[in-house]
């Protein structure tokens, strides 16, 4: 093992200490090793300190000495780029530092399965995180990192009326566990952000500004962000998505016609739009996020039909002056008409010329080649128009592979939009009147977001996810178009008030409600398919099968099944506090944890993703973990030995992880594990 030299050595009862500087460096993370023995599994989130430093190292290699910044030389490298002006243009707000602090603060919590609630749990590959979005969104980073190809939020609007999470630097977890109630409260206040609180716009951006941060991270390079808001906050949310996700990634605000009564309650103007933002994770190509015409579309735009499907005529002249003859002289050639309306490349006798010339004289061009033209004179016309003749090129609404796209408006005002519909849709999923979740998106804005991202494959996280909207437009999608996009919910269990028609209804949280609606929808399907397939006569089997997921996996935020050090007991003068963390460190598993907890917790740290192929295998009569094809072999038995472990290595899995209580005290074995594992070649062997 290579120790950095800032790592604090020190010797307690033949055991090596270590101190290892954690993200922050503020406090340490204590281990101990024996020489020889193999290195600990890491059970923090992701370091996003280092990880910005590995960014700034691959693309300024020389600006790090000794593995720190030198900013002289990185000034010098950017030279007139870097602005040292005492005033500069931007955004700031109190508590802004304090949520740089919050991002690189290391999450010790995990995310413990929960099989009861959820369905289909080994094979989905959907997700339901309960829990608070800041400590989700750190746990996701190490396996779920430039993944996500699309994220939607519905983040509270700050209208005065919601409850704002109160995130604390170092505690976010203690304050997740005393708001579901799992510990004393400690004085946490949990409340609605009114505007008569100070620091009413600060709060909102503190609570913001950390989880858009972690959420950019997951996205993949052509991945997209959606976020819903109304005029409360839009002018601070457009400037803090331009600082996270930079104003050249900005695709667009949508003004959505949400409520055309509009709120009469409002003091001038009946307030019946909401936005949607949209931000890439890079700049997109002219085209990336067009959606697929629907039906209706091709029908009224497509009047023509022939053996090939449905088309319109375009002119074949370039309609734009700027291109002509002059600087597109290979664009510039006549075609001949026969009288029966034959044309040719070729000049025939007595036939009509045709050229790209305009009206007044202007030589223009053509949009095609001649070698296209000439590959593809079927789909030319050549019409008499007002005395002119004019050629035109076939339009097909569909080619082979390519499905005919439009761009979206940047107003969305049909019903479908409208948050009525979304209310009824819920209503009528759950057959009730009274409105146990106040104003659902409508599925259809979720769903037009979705065909702006092309990719029938995405994943697609909802982080602020309520009552699951977004998982119901995924799998309405998938349904419709044949996808296999799959979800992340995030939602935290916040409390239904006891008045309430959703507390009376049975739903103690709004996670309840979200993940009730999650299996409302999956049993709607699943009656459909089962009505389907019953109608469905047996020429129909050589349709080509498709496997709906019709299933969701419920994890829910929890501490931490190890003990990790957390750092406190570095300042501890006395050493008793050593001795005690020592004991923890040796009894580190939870007593109540199970064994799947452990494995997840695991995996997630690991890298792996919680929808990961996960096989029980027995060697050497003990139960071994094969994660993802032998990627990873886990094993969490208690009493290990040589065998089971001379058994793993020889299937030269990537990495090896078991308890540090499977050696029982065994030094010998811990170290002959070591030589064993590197004898298979296995060079990633870690205990926990
Ligand atoms: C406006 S609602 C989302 C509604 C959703 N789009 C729908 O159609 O049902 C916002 C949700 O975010 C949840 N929320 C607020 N703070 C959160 C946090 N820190 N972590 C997770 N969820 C949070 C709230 O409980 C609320 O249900």
């Amino acid at each position: 093992m290579i120790l950095h030299e800032q790592y604090r050595k020190e010797k307690v009862n033949d055991r090596k200490i270590i101190y290892y500087p954690n993200g922050t460096s503020r406090k340490g993370v204590l281990s101990m090793i024996y020489q020889n023995e193999p290195e600990k599994a890491d059970l923090l989130s992701m370091d996003i300190t280092e990880e910005q430093k590995l960014k700034l190292k691959q693309l300024f290699p020389h600006v790090f000495n000794e593995d720190k910044i030198d900013f002289e030389k990185l000034r010098q490298t950017l030279g007139g780029e870097v602005d040292t002006g005492r005033e500069r243009y931007g955004m700031t707000w109190p508590g802004k530092a304090e949520c740089m602090k919050i991002i690189q603060q290391p999450t010790i919590a995990t995310l413990k399965p929960c099989k009861e609630e959820s369905v289909d749990f080994d094979d989905t590959e959907n997700l339901f995180i309960e829990g608070d979005n800041l400590e989700i969104l750190k746990l996701l980073q190490k396996s779920y990192y430039g993944k996500v190809k699309m994220i939607y939020i519905d983040p509270p609007y700050n209208t005065g009326k919601e409850f704002i999470y109160p995130d604390r630097y170092s505690e976010t977890l203690d304050t997740y566990l005393a708001y579901t109630g799992q510990v004393d409260d400690k004085g946490i206040k949990f409340s609605t952000n009114t505007d008569t609180d100070g620091r009413y716009h600060s709060k909102w951006l503190n609570m913001m500004y950390p989880r858009l941060f972690l959420a950019r991270n997951l996205l993949r390079d052509d991945g997209v962000i959606f976020v819903s808001i109304d005029d409360n906050e839009i002018e601070n949310l457009r400037f803090l998505m331009n600082e996270v996700f930079g104003e050249e990634c900005f695709v667009g605000q949508v003004t959505i016609l949400c409520n055309p009564k509009g709120r009469s309650q409002d003091k001038y103007l009946a307030t019946c739009h909401e936005y949607l933002l949209i931000y890439s994770k890079t700049i997109l190509p002219k085209g990336a996020l067009d959606v697929p015409k629907s039906s209706e579309d091709i029908i009224a735009e497509y009047s023509e039909k022939n053996e090939k499907g449905r088309y319109r005529e375009l002119e074949l002249r370039n309609t734009h002056r700027e291109f002509g003859k002059h600087n597109r002289p290979n664009l510039y050639y006549p075609f001949y008409v026969i009288k029966d309306g034959t044309l040719s490349l070729n000049k025939v006798e007595n036939a009509i010329e045709i050229t790209p010339d305009w009206d007044d004289g202007f030589e223009g061009c053509w949009t095609w080649g001649k070698v296209k033209a000439e590959a593809e004179i079927e789909d030319l016309v050549a019409k008499l128009v007002n005395g002119n003749w004019k050629m035109y090129r076939k339009a097909y609404a569909s080619t082979p592979g390519e499905v005919a796209r439009k761009q979206l408006k940047s107003i969305w005002k049909d019903k479908r939009h409208h948050t009525e519909k979304g209310q009824k849709t819920f209503n009528e999923l759950f057959i009730i009147k009274e409105k146990i979740f106040q104003s659902p998106k409508s599925v259809d804005v979720l769903k037009d977001a979705i065909s702006m991202t092309q990719d029938k494959n995405a994943i697609i996280l909802d982080f602020f996810s309520g009552s699951s909207t977004t998982a119901h437009a995924v799998f309405d999608m998938n349904k419709e178009d044949r996808g296999n996009r799959k979800f992340i919910m995030a939602q935290l269990p916040e409390p239904c008030d006891k008045n309430s028609e959703a507390y009376k209804a049975g739903y103690k949280n709004i996670a309840d409600i979200g993940k009730e609606r999650i299996r409302r929808v999956i049993r709607n399907i699943d009656d459909e398919q089962k009505q389907d397939s019953a109608q469905t006569i047996r020429s129909d089997e050589t349709k080509e099968k498709h496997r709906l997921d019709l299933g969701f996996k419920v994890f829910k935020l929890d501490k931490s099944n190890f003990t990790i050090w957390d750092g406190a007991i570095e300042d501890d003068a006395t050493g008793e506090g050593i001795t005690k963390q020592l004991k923890l460190i040796v009894e580190n598993i939870d007593p109540y944890s199970s064994e799947e907890d452990i494995l997840y917790e695991l995996l997630l740290k690991s890298g792996f993703q919680l929808t990961t192929s996960v096989n029980e295998i027995e060697l050497a009569g003990k139960k071994v973990y094969s994660i993802e094809n032998d990627a990873l072999l886990l094993c969490l038995d208690r009493e290990l030995n040589k065998e089971v472990i001379t058994e793993m290595a020889k299937k030269e899995p990537a990495r090896v992880i078991c308890l540090d209580e499977g050696f029982s005290g065994n030094d010998q074995l811990k170290t002959n594990a070591v030589q064993i594992m590197k004898s298979f070649g296995v060079e990633d062997f870690r205990t926990v």
